[in-house]
Order: structure tokens, then sequence, then C-alpha cells
């Protein structure tokens, strides 16, 4: 298994224990209310679970078993895999802890989403190439 897939699975399987933790408060919460600030985990559950568990998994399952390119770099361009791998993780943590920064957290939610989108268009344009038939040449369905 790849170095990098190595880190994005781990980094998803610490997401989804963050997510179900938080899961777990609120639903503990609604039936035996503790806080109503837990609400404000609600943002953070959503984006542990979908994007930081779900998508990155995705992606470091994808990086690691879509077709290996011919010649020396065989997995493509793997600094746009690795910065994919840094965005997608700032951004659900700058959404998760956004709620606490009042107005000044606005624009650290909206600036953590920018983050996750880039985080999917850069690792798109890494796997586009990867993205062929067996025995093809590069993108190319035979
Ligand atoms: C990968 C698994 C999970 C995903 C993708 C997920 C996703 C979501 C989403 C999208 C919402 C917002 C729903 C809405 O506002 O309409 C939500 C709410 C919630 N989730 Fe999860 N969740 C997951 C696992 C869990 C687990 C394991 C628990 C509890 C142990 C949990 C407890 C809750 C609670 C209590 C809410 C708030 C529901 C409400 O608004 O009343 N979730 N979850």
């Amino acid at each position: 298994m790849p170095r990098l897939t190595v880190w994005m699975v781990r980094a998803a399987l610490l997401h989804l224990g963050t997510a179900f933790t938080i899961g777990a408060l609120m639903l503990f919460h609604k039936g035996n209310p503790l806080d109503a600030g837990i609400w404000r985990l609600l943002a953070a559950h959503m984006d542990f679970a979908l994007l930081g568990w779900t998508m990155q998994l995705a992606m470091g399952v994808a990086f690691w078993i879509m077709p290996r390119l011919s010649g020396e770099r065989k997995y493509g361009v793997v600094w746009l895999a690795w910065l994919a791998f840094g965005l997608i993780n700032a951004g659900v943590l700058a959404v998760a802890v956004s709620p606490w920064f009042g107005t000044a957290g606005n624009v650290l939610a909206l600036a953590g989403r920018a983050s996750e989108l880039g985080a999917a268009v850069v690792f798109a344009i890494h796997i586009w190439p990867r993205v062929k038939a067996f025995g093809a040449t590069t993108g190319k369905t035979p």
C-alpha cells in the first residue's frame, strides 16, 4: 500500500471515530439534555463523517488501486494527491472549529469549504490520467 494511502486511511479512521463520538454525544443530549451548545458540533459531525471519513477513504483507496501509469511515475503527479490530503483535512478541521469563532467563524467555515472543494478538484486532476481501460495508454479508451 503506498504511503499516501496509509496516511489517508489512518486519517479517515480518526475522522470516523470523531464523527461517531460526536454523533453519540448529540444523540445522548437528545435524550438527556446536557448543554444546548452541543448542537454547535453538528457541522463538525457531518464534515467528519461525510468528508473526513467517506471522501478521504475513497481518495486513499483510489490512489492505491486505480490503474498505474507506465514509466517512472506510475502513480502520476503524486504531490497533487498529497496536496488534496492536506486540503481535505485542513478544510474539515476549519469547518469543525468555526462555530466557536463568532462572526469570524463564518469566514473560517467558508475557507474550510473552499479547502474541501479544492481537495476534490486537485484529486480529480491527479487521478484523471489513471482513469483508463485495462491495458490502455493514459486516459484513452481502446
Ligand atoms: C458515517 C456515518 C454517519 C454519517 C455520514 C452521518 C451524517 C449525519 C448528517 C448528514 C446529519 C445531519 C442530518 C440533518 O440535519 O438532516 C447527522 C445528524 C446527526 N447524527 Fe449522524 N452521521 C453518521 C453517524 C452517526 C452516528 C454513529 C451517530 C450516533 C451514534 C449519529 C448521530 C447523529 C445525530 C444525533 C444527529 C442530529 C440529528 C438531529 O438533527 O436531530 N450519526 N448525521
